[in-house]
């Protein structure tokens, strides 16, 4: 149900959508790049690209490239922040899909983390994200298993920006108002539906996968 300001209510929760990209935080800061998008047109195709967030603090961690049309974006992006590609330490890919992952190949020497494969090189370390177990950058930064989209979704969570929890979701979320969209583009809608539920009830900023930012505000 959506009312006269867009807010958005689901269960016992509200989506609020927001204009703001920056969220300021100790130690980390998150910044949305780049707002992904998804829109059909006339003869039935599609045109998307994913959300491309940057968290800057201890590390510099890149969440989502965007697809390879976004090669020159990116690097104009990173620049702009004093940064390039060999300083980015995580580039965390939400999910498999051509408009998150296009530009991964700017980072050989960054630590990868795509769905549930985590590599450095050609080095892939063990982990737990396929159990369930949320793989630890460090106290504050965790990446979190969110499947449902596709089989190996992950979502990063970044604990104590102004705004308190700020969750980079991938495609858990397509936007602010998804409840009509997201099922169709699930591969699997139970497990998806439990994905964003747990987001729902502990982010308090959702940044989803095509779309704005959104505040959740969880009902007493
Ligand atoms: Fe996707």
């Amino acid at each position: 149900m959506m009312e006269a300001d867009g807010t958005l209510v689901s269960g016992p929760f509200q989506k609020v959508p927001l204009s703001q990209l920056d969220f300021s935080g100790q130690p980390y800061s998150v910044s949305v790049l780049k707002v992904g998008y998804c829109q059909s047109q006339t003869d039935g195709t599609f045109r998307a690209d994913g959300t491309i967030t940057l968290i800057n603090g201890p590390k510099t961690v890149l969440v989502d490239t965007g697809g390879p049309w976004d090669r020159d974006f990116l690097l104009v992006s990173l620049k702009d922040r004093g940064l390039d590609p060999g300083r980015v330490n995580l580039v965390v890919g939400t999910h498999g899909h051509s408009d998150h992952i296009g530009n991964l190949g700017l980072f050989p020497n960054s630590l990868l983390i795509v769905g549930y494969d985590v590599s450095e090189g050609d080095t892939y370390r063990p982990n737990q994200l396929a159990q369930g177990q949320a793989y630890f950058v460090d106290e504050h930064i965790s990446v979190v298993p969110s499947p449902g989209h596709t089989g190996q979704d992950v979502s990063v969570q970044v604990k104590g920006t102004s705004e308190g929890t700020v969750l980079v979701a991938g495609d858990l979320f397509e936007c602010c108002s998804d409840e009509d969209s997201w099922r169709d583009l699930s591969l699997n809608t139970a497990v998806q539906e439990i994905s964003r539920q747990e987001a729902l009830r502990t982010a308090d900023v959702i940044i989803p996968g095509h779309g704005a930012p959104f505040r959740v505000i969880r009902k007493r």
